[in-house]
This record gives C-alpha cells, sequence and structure tokens, in this order.
C-alpha cells in the first residue's frame, strides 16, 4: 500500500460494535482518491459494521476516521456527507410509492440544494444512467430489482459526494445486472468518484476493483491490489470461494429478482 496522504477517506484503528460487543477491531483502512476498493469477507466479518463507522452512522470507540487528513471521527453524519461522503445502504432502499423523479429530489433535498443545480444534477445523472431517462415519472417500485439499484446510486450521487459508499450493491440482483452495476461504478470512478464497496460476491467484485480488503472476524486480514488477492493462494481458497447466490438468498431470507 502506498501512503496514507492521498487517501480520500481512512479508517485508523478503529474499533467499534453494537452495545458492548466489539465487532471491528483496530481496522485500518485507507481509500484512494479516484480508486475502486472492495471490502470483502464473509457473512458477519465486520464489514457493514466497518463501512457505517466510515460513513458516520456508527459511534467509534477508539481509533480515527478522517476524510481528506481531516479527523471526522466525532462528527454527525449529515457532515459527513457535507464533506463528500455519501452511503448507500444494502437493500437498494428506494421509495416505491414515489416516482424515479421524486426520489432522486429527495437526495438532494438532505443538503438542500437549489431548483436550478437539482435540474442540472438530474440531467447529468440521466446521461450516466440512461436506463432512468425516460422513466421520470414511474413509480421506483415497478423498476426491476436492478433498476432500482441504479436509481438508488443515482440518488446518492444527487449531493454531488466525491467518494460513494456502498453496501452489498450487487445483492439479489440477476446476474446480468451484477456486471452492469459493478460496470457502472467502475464508469464512475473514471469520472473521479471513490468508490468503496462491501460485497460477498468477492472474486466479481474484485475482477472490477483496483484495491481490496478482506476481514476476518472483526479484522483486516488481507489487502492490497485487486489482481494480487485474486491471485493470492490463502485468499483464494479461504475467501474466494463462493456460497451460490441461491444458497445465501435462502439463508439470508432474501428472494432473487430480475
Ligand atoms: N444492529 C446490530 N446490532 C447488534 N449486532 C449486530 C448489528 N448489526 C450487525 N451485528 C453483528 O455484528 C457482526 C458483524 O455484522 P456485519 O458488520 O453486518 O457483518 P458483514 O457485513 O461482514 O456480514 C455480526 O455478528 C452481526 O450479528
Ligand atoms: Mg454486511
Amino acid at each position: 500500500m502506498t501512503g496514507s496522504q492521498a487517501a480520500l477517506l481512512e479508517l485508523r484503528g478503529v474499533t467499534t460494535g453494537y452495545g458492548d460487543v466489539p465487532v471491528v477491531r483496530s481496522a485500518s483502512m485507507a481509500f484512494e482518491k479516484r480508486l475502486v476498493t472492495s471490502v470483502i469477507g464473509s457473512n458477519g466479518a465486520g464489514k457493514s459494521t466497518a463501512i457505517k463507522a466510515a460513513a458516520g452512522l456508527l459511534r467509534v470507540w477508539s481509533g480515527q476516521v478522517l476524510v481528506s487528513g481531516a479527523d471526522v471521527t466525532r462528527e454527525a453524519p449529515h457532515l459527513r456527507l457535507s464533506r463528500g461522503v455519501a452511503f448507500v445502504p444494502q437493500g437498494r432502499i428506494v421509495l416505491p410509492e414515489m416516482t424515479v423523479r421524486e426520489n432522486l429530489e429527495l437526495g438532494a433535498h438532505i443538503l438542500g440544494g437549489d431548483r436550478q443545480r437539482i435540474e442540472e444534477t438530474i440531467e447529468r445523472l440521466v446521461r450516466l444512467f440512461p436506463v432512468l431517462g425516460g422513466r421520470m415519472r414511474q413509480l421506483a417500485g415497478t423498476m426491476s430489482g436492478g433498476e432500482q439499484q441504479m436509481l438508488a446510486i443515482a440518488r446518492s450521487l444527487m449531493t454531488g459526494p466525491s467518494i460513494l459508499i456502498l453496501d452489498e450493491p450487487s445483492l439479489g440482483l440477476s446476474p446480468k445486472y451484477v456486471d452492469i452495476v459493478f460496470e457502472k461504478l467502475r464508469e464512475l470512478s473514471g469520472t473521479g468518484l471513490t468508490v468503496v464497496m462491501v460485497e460477498q460476491k468477492a472474486s466479481r467484485a474484485l475482477s472490477f476493483s483496483d484495491r481490496g480488503y478482506v476481514m476476518h472476524t472483526g479484522q483486516v486480514v488481507y489487502s492490497g491490489e485487486a489482481e494480487a488477492l485474486l491471485a493470492n493462494d490463502n485468499v483464494r481458497r479461504l475467501f474466494l470461494g463462493e456460497v451460490p447466490e441461491e444458497i445465501r438468498l435462502m439463508v439470508e431470507g432474501e428472494v432473487a429478482d430480475a
């Protein structure tokens, strides 16, 4: 790993958890500008907990969270957002009874943007997500899972973040859409966005990433270039043997949709 100077977002020795149970222990991760970084590891490893701490959604017990070198460990979540850190929660949460446009506008109002800026941002996002273009008046809940994930991502881009953190963006999507979502995230990083994604589809996610972190029982156990992780025998044997999607969905009580 290169020095953490270029990191847009950094966890330094972060420990956190729920109640008095520590879940993430002394985790250090650096997310560098314009790169796609995947955080992988088995179910319950603490991946979601770590990125929630990074996004300011969970109190950090010890250690630090830095955005562009500034210590934001004790800052409220909305301040994290105004520093350009956006979070897309697991489960492609959109408001189903609202239109695509209303969902997008809601994304902007979190930061209170003016009308013209909102319209310009929607236009820009429609160019990035052509699938949303003809659907501005469609109710979000009537779109396919993959389309809803695109909308969830687009909505989080309404605030013009510099870093986008996504929790399992591919969960429950059809195989075709898994790649479409990963490709879109790569494309976004090409526009200057820094992308961090937690993923269970580890090898697939790494193949679209520049860097990766592997978590196991709350700790970072491997990190490095995505290519090196994909080639690492231990990582392959221990973390890249993927549970078939159908089994995983059964365990997690999710239903796959297209
Ligand atoms: N809201 C919560 N309250 C209590 N325990 C939680 C909560 N969320 C997660 N956990 C526990 O923390 C551990 C790590 O969870 P999580 O960070 O979601 O793992 P991962 O995202 O790697 O699957 C698990 O043992 C899980 O049961
Ligand atoms: Mg998780």
